[in-house]
This record gives C-alpha cells, sequence and structure tokens, in this order.
C-alpha cells in the first residue's frame, strides 16, 4: 500500500512541467504520462527468470540461515489465475488493477549484470524515471538513453552505494548544474528491503531553466531509448562466502514492482495533442492513458514533433513556442501565383526579418519573390490589382526591333513618362511595336544591336529625305543616278560632285567628241585632237572650226591659204565625210550646213551611243 501512495504523489506534481494546454496563447504542450502505457512489445530486459523452465528462488528470512522458497515460471505471461509465478518484464508497467502487488519482473538468480531496455518509436520528452524494487535496489546501476535510436547512447546518471569503487572517476554527489554528470549514493541503500525506489529526474527542479529549447537541455529531455543498467547486486556481506553456495545464490536477483518512465509527446510547444505514429502493437489496456508519440500540430506547423513549418508557411523562421510566443509559422505571400515557398535566410535578413518566405514556380506570367512582378516580355494591366490571373499581358513588340527581344515597359511610371505595356525600340527602330525602320533606315533585324541599318544615300544622287527601300536598302535616285545609294551616275552622265542636281548629262558635242561618254569625275568628253572645253565644243587655241561652206571651198581649192597656220585639218570633221560616204547622197545642204532628215539623225545618234 505504501507504494501506491507514492505512486500517487509522482504522478501528480513531481511531473516537472506545467500543463499548457492551449494553444491559442502561445506555447502549449501534450499532457504527460508514463511512456510505458501502451508499449509492453518495446521493453525488454536482458535477463527473466523461468523464461525457458520453472526456477527456483528464495527470499532472506528474518532467521538468518532459513530461507522461504518458490518458484519463477515466465513461460506464459502472467494471470491470477493461471499463471500467478510468471515475471516478465511487462509486468512493471502499471496497470491499476487490484492484484498490482502480488505482480512484478524478476531477473535470473545471481547475475550481476542485467538491463532494462525501452525502445520508442520517435522522439520523446523525458522528464523522469521511478522505479520500485521488489527486492533490495541494486547496490550499483546506471541509466542512458538516446536520442537516435540507440546508434549512440548517453549516461544521464549513476547510481551506487559506494560510487568510488563502483564508478570511479564519476562524481560523487548531486549534480550543481544542468547537464552535470553524477554518481547519487541515496537510492542504492541496503533499506529498506523491499519497495524501494531509485528516481531520476533530468532537471533537477531547483535548476533555473531559462531556455528550454536551449540545444543543451533539448539533448537531456529527449530520448528514443531508455536502458537501465544494473550492474551489482545486494548480497548483504555474503558475497564471497555465498558465491560458493548455490543455496545463497537463490536469494539475490533483481525484481521491480513497477517503472515509471514520465514523459510527454514531443511537439516543440506546438501541440497540445498527440496521435499514434503508427499502430503500436502492445496492451492498449487504457488508450487515455497512452502518450503518443505524433503531435497534432498547432500554429502552422508540422512533422511528427512539430519541427518544421507546414508547406507554404515559411514566410518566417521555424521556432519553437516558448511562454506566450507561440511563434506561429506565417504564410508565404505570392499574391495567389504559387502554393509552393521555401524559407530563404538570406531574404529573411534582407527584408529586415520582415519576409523571408521565396515564392516558387510563380504563375500567371508572374516573378519575383512574392510573384509581384510580370516576367521580362509581359507588362502589368494598370487597370488589374498585381492579384488577379490576368494582371501580366504579353508585350505586343516585334522581337527584332525592341530591345532584349521584345520587352516592354512593365507597368506605368509617371514620374518617368513610361507607359505599362510601351515597346522598347532600338536605336534606329520606331513605331508602337518597334517594327519599322526609321526614315533613312533599312533592313530590320534581330542580330543587327541598332534595330535597322541607315540608307546611306548620297545626298545629290538621291531623292530628298534620302530614304530607300525598307527591305533592300536601295535608295530612290534622282535622273542620271545609279548605284545602291545613288552614288554613281548613269552611263552619258557625270557627277555628282558638287553639281546642284547631282548627275548630269555628259552631253558631249557631235562632231567635237569621240562619243557621248565623259568623265563620271569631272564630266570632260572624250574630244578629238584640237577640240577642247568640257563638252568638246571649243577648238583648241589657233584654232577655229570653219564652217562648212568653208570647209568645201578648201577641198574644192586643195591648197592651204598662205600666211596663216593650218586653219583645220582635214581630220577635223573626217565621220561627217565617211558618215555621208557611207550612206551615200541623200542628204541637202544649206548656206555650208549639212540638212539630215529625221531617220538620218536618229540613225546617226544610234551609230553614235554604240561607239
Ligand atoms: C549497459 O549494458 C549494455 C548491455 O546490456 C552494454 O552494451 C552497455 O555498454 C552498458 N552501458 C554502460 C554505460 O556500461
Ligand atoms: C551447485 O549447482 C551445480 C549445478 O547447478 C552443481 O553442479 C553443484 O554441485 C552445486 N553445488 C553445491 C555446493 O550444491
Amino acid at each position: 500500500m505504501q507504494f501506491q501512495l507514492s505512486l500517487f504523489l509522482h504522478l501528480g506534481w513531481l511531473s516537472g512541467w506545467k500543463a499548457e494546454d492551449e494553444c491559442g496563447r502561445g506555447a502549449c504542450r501534450p499532457s504527460p504520462g508514463n511512456l510505458l502505457v501502451g508499449r509492453s512489445a518495446q521493453l525488454t530486459a536482458s535477463s527473466t527468470c523461468g523464461l525457458k523452465e520453472a526456477q527456483k528462488y528464495c527470499i532472506l528470512s528474518y532467521l538468518e540461515g532459513e530461507h522461504k522458497c518458490f518458484i519463477c515460471d515466465s513461460r506464459l505471461p502472467y494471470n491470477p489465475h493461471t499463471q500467478p509465478n510468471s515475471h516478465t518484464i511487462e509486468n512493471v508497467i502499471p496497470s491499476f488493477e487490484p492484484h498490482r502487488e502480488k505482480t512484478w519482473w524478476q531477473s535470473e538468480n545471481g547475475l550481476d549484470h542485467v538491463s532494462i531496455r525501452l525502445d520508442l518509436e520517435t522522439l520523446f520528452q523525458f522528464s523522469h524515471l521511478i522505479l520500485t524494487f521488489k527486492t533490495f535496489r541494486p547496490a550499483a546501476m546506471l541509466v542512458e538513453r538516446s536520442t537516435n535510436y540507440g546508434h549512440t547512447w548517453k549516461v544521464l546518471k549513476y547510481f551506487a552505494k559506494d560510487c568510488a569503487i563502483s564508478f570511479p572517476g564519476i562524481t560523487a554527489g548531486q549534480a550543481q548544474k544542468v547537464g552535470d554528470l553524477v554518481c547519487d549514493s541515496r537510492y542504492s541503500d541496503v533499506e529498506p528491503s523491499t519497495g524501494g525506489e531509485v528516481v531520476l529526474k533530468v532537471l533537477d527542479p531547483s535548476f533555473e531553466i531559462e531556455n528550454p529549447y536551449s540545444p543543451q537541455i533539448q539533448d537531456l529531455v529527449t530520448l528514443t531509448n531508455l536502458r537501465i543498467n544494473f550492474t551489482k547486486l545486494h548480497t548483504l556481506g555474503d558475497t564471497l562466502l555465498g558465491r560458493q553456495q548455490n543455496d545463497s545464490l537463490d536469494k539475490y536477483y533483481y525484481a521491480l514492482y513497477e517503472m515509471i518512465v514520465r514523459g510527454s509527446c514531443f511537439c516543440n510547444g506546438h501541440a497540445n495533442k498527440c496521435e499514434p505514429l503508427q499502430q503500436v502493437q502492445g496492451d492498449i489496456f487504457s488508450s487515455t492513458a497512452v502518450v503518443h508519440g505524433h503531435c497534432v500540430c498547432q500554429h502552422n506547423t508540422d512533422g511528427p514533433n512539430c519541427e518544421r513549418c507546414k508547406d507554404f508557411f515559411q514566410d518566417a523562421p521555424w521556432r519553437p513556442a516558448v511562454g506566450a510566443q507561440d511563434s506561429a509559422c506565417r504564410a508565404c505571400s505570392c499574391n495567389g501565383h504559387s502554393e509552393r515557398c521555401h524559407f530563404d535566410m538570406t531574404a529573411y535578413l534582407a527584408s529586415g526579418g520582415l519576409s523571408g518566405g521565396v515564392c516558387e514556380d510563380c504563375q500567371h506570367h508572374t516573378e519575383g519573390q512574392h510573384c509581384e512582378r510580370c516576367r521580362p516580355l509581359f507588362y502589368r494591366d494598370p487597370f488589374k490589382a498585381i492579384s488577379d490571373p490576368y494582371a501580366c499581358l504579353p508585350c505586343e513588340c516585334d522581337p527584332d526591333g525592341t530591345l532584349s527581344g521584345g520587352i516592354c515597359v512593365s507597368h506605368s511610371d509617371p514620374s518617368l513618362g513610361s507607359v505599362a505595356g510601351q515597346c522598347l525600340c532600338k536605336e534606329n527602330v520606331e513605331g508602337a511595336k518597334c517594327d519599322q525602320c526609321k526614315p533613312s533606315y533599312f533592313g530590320l533585324s534581330a542580330s543587327d544591336p541598332l534595330g535597322c541599318r541607315p540608307c546611306g544615300c548620297h545626298p545629290l544622287g538621291s531623292l530628298p529625305f534620302s530614304t530607300c527601300d525598307m527591305d533592300t536598302g536601295q535608295c530612290f535616285c534622282r535622273a542620271y543616278t545609279t548605284g545602291p545609294r545613288c552614288e554613281e551616275c548613269t552611263a552619258g552622265s557625270w557627277g555628282p560632285g558638287d553639281h546642284l542636281h547631282g548627275c548630269a548629262p555628259c552631253d558631249c558635242a557631235i562632231g567635237g567628241a569621240y562619243s557621248n561618254t565623259c568623265s563620271p569625275k569631272d564630266g570632260q568628253c572624250d574630244c578629238r585632237p584640237h577640240v577642247t572645253g568640257r563638252r568638246c565644243t571649243e577648238p583648241a587655241p589657233g584654232y577655229f572650226f570653219a564652217p562648212l561652206n568653208f570647209y568645201l571651198y578648201e577641198a574644192e581649192e586643195a591648197s592651204p591659204l598662205q600666211g596663216l597656220a593650218p586653219l583645220i585639218l582635214a581630220t577635223a570633221l573626217p565621220t561627217c565625210d565617211v558618215y555621208f560616204q557611207q550612206q551615200g547622197n541623200d542628204f541637202t545642204m544649206d548656206r555650208g550646213n549639212i540638212i539630215l532628215n529625221k531617220n538620218q539623225k536618229q540613225s546617226l545618234r544610234a551609230d553614235e551611243q554604240n561607239k
């Protein structure tokens, strides 16, 4: 009866954790309980009496040398009617049933090193351990725990009647601060002979804990596995002697009435309720007493231990809830264009701790941390909110003529005079869509960084405004002008030089020049001997043009005039002679000039041009 009272007290106010069951007002915590309840399958002992066959064991009598002996048979689980002598480890799990005092776990006789191990299915918070012994408490034992499912272990506390002998090198006495590893001798006395307890509090209630979520505290108060190693039996002085007698071994073994591993589901202050992680196999005799391991997370957190923010609640870094601060996770703001985001510390710090959520895969042609901008090649409809799925409209710009392949002004800015959707033309391009070359430019092309090339029309050779064909670049030439830029004169003309009207016809004098072609530079016609002037219209110095009748006269006289230089060589107008001879006789003469009829004129011109 005595130990039942103390058990009652332990379950009550020894928990060490203040209940905070309302998540709305800050940190909250699921109610603690005995982690063993419902987990018999996860509790094992390295030694149990009578597992393979019935074994005898004895108890010390008050009269020295007298023993009372019993049978242990643990081949089947305990049953008050059919298996009253079964002492398997699951008997230590409190059941509050009337036969509690009659059930216990017991190890095999005479074994010093025996361990009990609890393997939890997830990380739990652990506050204290209470062991209630049927026999003497161990002369030495230790408690260790793992937070990584048994990969590594850390001793929480040593217990020994004589710490210096059992655990040399471990400080004996009480812990002075959080995390001190000590050997405690208060729980290893040989008295009482039954009902004695070993109590381990993970955090001494007298310690001031500033932040229960500091890594150091977290490391102390959480566990996935617990192991209790009994390392030395109390043998009441007959150690040496007793070990030589089979009888005395039967009196020494470990026996536990009850074990309490008090703890709670570990939710970082973000849940007040937990549910099963998976269907745990075991004796769930009272589902309300079971401490489940999977937190029902609040504050927009997620994970078995509420150890992260829920999807899309990544705007602020995850934090445990402490006291009045719920440290709830905040939703990202993506203007309705994304349902996914991640936390980015750089963005969070850059915003001065305002927003660290970066939206992913922004839809509706948006981009930016919050999907708050239109993507390149799209612009913001000034009449729609950015949260509107149609807020971003495609730029209607000719990609060839627009800077950066078709971008337009993303949003209106009165201070800059820019209008949303306005195309940003390359230098030599114009038009609302940047699809036309500016005047005097041609050949719109994507590869040209300026968009169009200058026509480069010759200012004198081309028509006014120096325009050219938009595609080919051919300039529009004035008369007598040719070439892609109107920079050349046509055959039979010359210039343009500084000539006022570009090219001018050669206009070579028929008779004075060999042909109607002239130098393109200065228009000089190809003059016959002793004829000069650009058009070959002037006689060379010392010569004059004789009228035809004089020429004929001379021919008739056939003698040069005295005292004068030869007036004109007979070759001065030979083509006329030749021509007239070749053409026969059909011409007229009028006061020394040859009169040609219309046909003769044309054929004479054609002949000239053919030369
Ligand atoms: C406790 O016992 C187990 C085996 O039963 C052993 O592997 C482990 O090392 C022991 N722990 C310590 C701290 O001695
Ligand atoms: C102790 O028990 C063992 C076997 O269990 C037996 O061989 C031995 O003789 C016994 N010793 C005494 C002193 O009874």
